[in-house]
This record gives C-alpha cells, sequence and structure tokens, in this order.
C-alpha cells in the first residue's frame, strides 16, 4: 500500500510543475537506460525538498551524492531563482546528471563537480571563507553512508544561520534501532544520529517515512 498511496496522492495533489514533470521522468529513464542503481528520491520526496526550498526561500543549495541528477533537478526545476552545486564521485554518474540537466535546461543553475565529497567539501569551505563563494541555505546529503557524519561537519561550517541539513537513508528499513544489527550502513547511521544530536549550535529530528522508496527517513538538522 505505501507505493499505491504515493502514486494516489501524488496524481491528486500538485506534482511537478509543466513542463519539469518531462523532465523528471526522461532523468529517470535515461539513469535507468545508463545503468544506474535506482537510488533516487520518490516523485514525493523530490517535491517536498523543493517546496521546502521555496519556504525558506534558499538561493544557494549543495547536494553531496548527484547520482543521474534527479534530485537536483526537482530542487532547480521548481524553484527558479535556486543554485544548486552538487558534488559525485563516479565519473560516469557525472556524465549521466550533466546530460539529464542540460536536458533539463538547467546547466546555467546547476553545477556537477566530480570528486570526493571530503576533498571537494574542503575546497567549498576556502572558497567560502575567502568569499568568493556564498554560504548555502540548504544542503542534502545522499552519497557514501559511512562518511554521513564528516560530510555534516564539513555542510555545517558552510550554512547560513537556520538552514537545514538533510540526510537521506537513516532509518534502513528500522534497522537503525535493531541493536544486534552492525551493518556498517547501520552504524554510520547511528553515528550521525548520536553525534548531530550532541552537536551545539544544531537542533535536528528523524522522520521515518515509507512510500515507493520503501522504509527509510531522513535526520533533518537545523544548524541555528
Ligand atoms: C542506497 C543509497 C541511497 O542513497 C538510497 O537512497 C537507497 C539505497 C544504497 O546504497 O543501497
Ligand atoms: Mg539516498
Amino acid at each position: 500500500q505505501w507505493t499505491a498511496v504515493d502514486v494516489y496522492t501524488y496524481k491528486h495533489s500538485h506534482p511537478a510543475s509543466r513542463p519539469n514533470t518531462k523532465a523528471l521522468e526522461s532523468t529517470l529513464i535515461a539513469s535507468s537506460s545508463a545503468g544506474l542503481p535506482d537510488y533516487n528520491l520518490s516523485p514525493t520526496q523530490g517535491k517536498f525538498l523543493a517546496l521546502h526550498c521555496r519556504t525558506a526561500g534558499v538561493t544557494n543549495s549543495l547536494e553531496i551524492g548527484t547520482l543521474g541528477g534527479y534530485s537536483a533537478i526537482w530542487l532547480a526545476s521548481e524553484n527558479p531563482k535556486l543554485r544548486l552545486t552538487t558534488i559525485e564521485y563516479k565519473l560516469k554518474h557525472v556524465q549521466v546528471a550533466r546530460k539529464n540537466i542540460e536536458l533539463a535546461g538547467l546547466s546555467d543553475r546547476i553545477e556537477v563537480i566530480h570528486g570526493a565529497g571530503i576533498d571537494v567539501l574542503s575546497r567549498l569551505r576556502e572558497e567560502v571563507e575567502a568569499g568568493t563563494r556564498p554560504k548555502f541555505g540548504f544542503v542534502f546529503i545522499d552519497a557514501d553512508k559511512d562518511n554521513n557524519w564528516n560530510y555534516f561537519k564539513l555542510s555545517k561550517g558552510i550554512v547560513k544561520p537556520n538552514s537545514v541539513i538533510c540526510i537521506d537513508n537513516i532509518v534502513r528499513d528500522g534497522q537503525l534501532a535493531d541493536f544486534s544489527d552492525t551493518d556498517q550502513y547501520v552504524m554510520a547511521s547511528r553515528q550521525v544520529v548520536q553525534n548531530v544530536g550532541k552537536e551545539p549550535g544544531v537542533d535536528s529530528v528523524v522522520i521515518q517515512m515509507v512510500g515507493e522508496k520503501s522504509y527509510d527517513g531522513w535526520l533533518w538538522a537545523v544548524v541555528n
């Protein structure tokens, strides 16, 4: 029923504005045809993040883990004033994403940086500190899960006050709270939940989700 409810509510809510719908659908098809894993957000999740950025008036956003560009296209296509910097480690993903973004007509507002998250974030921090790059108003972390806590710490230093840092895939089918489970991604989720929860200058919550992406959830942190 989770998928049925996603499909039903998405159909009867306000979906992506046309012509963004086409670009989003084409992105999923092209990503799948190129052999990329099906780790994209659901349309409902993409819409939610885009609405958050609109409500918060986000003009500069950051993503770690581009994959085929689906979430990037959601954020930018639904927010005409939003710019996004998105970091991707795998060259093939970078190539597929750049093509999808170009076809969506968003190459002027989405910058795909090819590199390892830690390296690129360190460089972005230098640029922010040098004043050559503006601080970010929203960060979406959706990359190699082992580095979630590192990505969070680096992101925290380059966001404006009152910005959200959202981390995908935290709940992991409920394994998060099955303490007999010591899978490395589950351990990484626990590490980031516990560390963010103790971090000064931050307020946070984990929201569980079901839907067409099964059972998972986000860590939603606000940096004061
Ligand atoms: C995986 C990664 C993701 O970012 C996601 O949303 C779903 C699954 C994975 O590595 O298995
Ligand atoms: Mg994910």
